[in-house]
C-alpha cells in the first residue's frame, strides 16, 4: 500500500509517498524558516498563507517521479499543531481524498514522530519509550501498541527547542537556535558556568526549561555588567549541556525503573550532536538500545505521518471527509474520526 503523507502543523509543508510504512519514495520538504526568522519565531499567519503557496509545488515534486499513478491512501496531520497552517493541509487531503476517492486518515504528529524510525527499518518491537523532544513538545511517553501514547512525564513550559531558540536569540546568534547552539557548543566549554538543573531531582519525569533560558539571561546580564563575560560558544555549551544532562538522566531512568529496553528519541532536537552521543553512551551502559532516526526525519516531514498512517489504516483505521483540526490535541489522544 503506497500512503501519500501531508504535514503541515507548523512551519513546513510537507508531501511524501511511503510503500509499505516504510519505503520511502519521496519526501518533500518546504521550509518557510527565512519567512519567520525576521520575528524570532513562527507567525501563526504568515505559515498559513505560505503553506497555501507550497502545496501545490510540493505535491507536484513529491509525486513527479510516480508516474501520475494515483497512490491507495492519504494520511494528514490533523493536530496538535497551528490552527490555520493545520487546516490548509488537512483540507488539501479531504480534496485528495474526495476526488482520487481514496481512504484518508488522520495522523496525531507528535505520535508520528516516534514512529519516524520505521521510515529506516528502525522500529523497535513494542513496548518502547519515546523521547520527543522539539520546537513545540517536550515528554517522555511509553509506546505500547499503534495509537497508543502513555505520557510518562513532560514539560511544564517551554519546549526544548523552544529554550534553544531563545537562548540564541537572547545570545544574538540567530534563529532557529537549535542547529547554532548545537555548533556553537561544540567549539565552547559546557563546564565555564554552571547552570541549574531544572527538576533533576523532582521524582518524576516532567521537565521545565523556562528557568534555565532566564538563568541564562540574567548571567549574561551580570557577567556583562562586571566585564566578565566568557564568549557565546562558552554560554551557548554550558546552557546546552545543563539542558540535556536532564533530558538524559530522566530518559535513562524512566527507560530502567519501567523496564524497557528500547528508547526512540525523535522531533528536531534530537538532531543535536551532543543529545545523540550522551544518549547513546548512558543508554549503552544501562543496556538501553536507543534509535535516533537520521536528522531529516528527526525534523518535522511527511514520511513520518504516511508511516503512521499506514499502521493506522492496516488496523482498518480512516478518518471521515467531516474531519476538524485539533490545534490542542494531547500527545496520546486518539483522532476523533
Ligand atoms: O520537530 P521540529 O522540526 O518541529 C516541531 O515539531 O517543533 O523541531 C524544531 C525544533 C526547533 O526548536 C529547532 O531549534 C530544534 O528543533 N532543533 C535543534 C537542532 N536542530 C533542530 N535543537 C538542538 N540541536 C539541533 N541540532
Ligand atoms: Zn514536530
Amino acid at each position: 500500500m503506497i500512503v501519500l503523507g501531508i504535514e503541515t502543523s507548523c512551519d513546513e509543508t510537507s508531501v511524501s509517498l511511503v510503500e509499505g510504512g516504510c519505503n520511502v519514495i519521496s519526501n518533500v520538504v518546504a521550509s518557510q524558516i527565512d519567512l519567520h526568522r525576521h520575528y524570532g519565531g513562527v507567525v501563526p499567519e504568515i505559515a498559513s498563507r505560505a503553506h497555501l503557496e507550497a502545496m501545490i509545488p510540493v505535491l507536484r515534486e513529491a509525486t513527479s517521479e510516480f508516474g501520475g499513478e494515483k497512490p491507495d491512501a492519504i494520511a494528514v496531520t490533523v493536530g496538535p499543531g497551528l490552527v490555520g497552517s493545520l487546516a490548509v493541509g488537512v483540507s488539501f487531503a479531504k480534496g485528495l481524498s474526495w476526488s482520487w476517492k481514496l481512504p484518508m486518515v488522520g495522523v496525531n504528529h507528535v505520535e508520528a514522530h516516534t514512529y519516524a524510525p520505521m521510515l529506516e527499518g528502525k522500529l523497535p518491537p513494542f513496548p518502547f519509550l519515546a523521547l520527543v523532544v522539539s520546537g513545540g513538545h517536550t515528554l517522555l511517553a511509553l509506546i505500547p501498541s499503534v495509537g497508543r501514547m502513555e505520557i510518562v512525564g513532560e514539560t511544564q513550559d517551554d519546549a526544548l527547542g523552544e529554550a534553544f531558540d531563545k537562548v540564541s536569540i537572547y545570545l544574538g546568534t540567530g534563529y532557529p537556535g537549535g542547529p547554532v547552539i548545537d555548533a556553537l557548543s561544540r567549539e565552547g566549554n559546557p563546564a565555564k558556568v554552571r547552570f541549574p538543573r531544572p527538576m533533576k531531582g523532582s521524582g518524576n519525569y516532567n521537565f521545565s526549561f523556562s528557568g534555565l533560558k532566564t538563568a541564562v539571561i540574567r548571567y549574561v546580564e551580570k557577567a556583562s555588567s562586571r566585564d566578565e563575560l566568557p564568549g557565546n560558544a562558552d554560554i551557548a555549551a554550558s546552557f546546552q549541556e545543563a539542558a540535556l544532562e536532564v533530558v538524559v538522566e530522566k530518559t535513562v531512568h524512566a527507560a530502567a525503573e519501567l523496564g524497557i529496553g528500547h528508547v526512540v528519541a525523535a522531533g528536531g532536537v534530537a538532531c543535536n550532536k551532543r543529545l545523540r552521543d550522551w544518549l547513546e553512551e548512558r543508554c549503552g551502559g544501562e543496556g538501553i538500545e536507543v534509535i535516533f532516526p537520521s536528522p531529516q526525519y528527526c525534523t518535522d516531514n511527511a514520511a513520518m505521518v504516511a508511516g503512521l498512517g499506514f499502521l493506522l489504516l492496516e488496523k482498518g483505521i480512516t478518518t471521515g471527509l467531516g474531519v476538524d483540526v485539533f490545534p490542542g490535541l494531547k500527545p496520546g489522544e486518539p483522532v476523533p474520526s
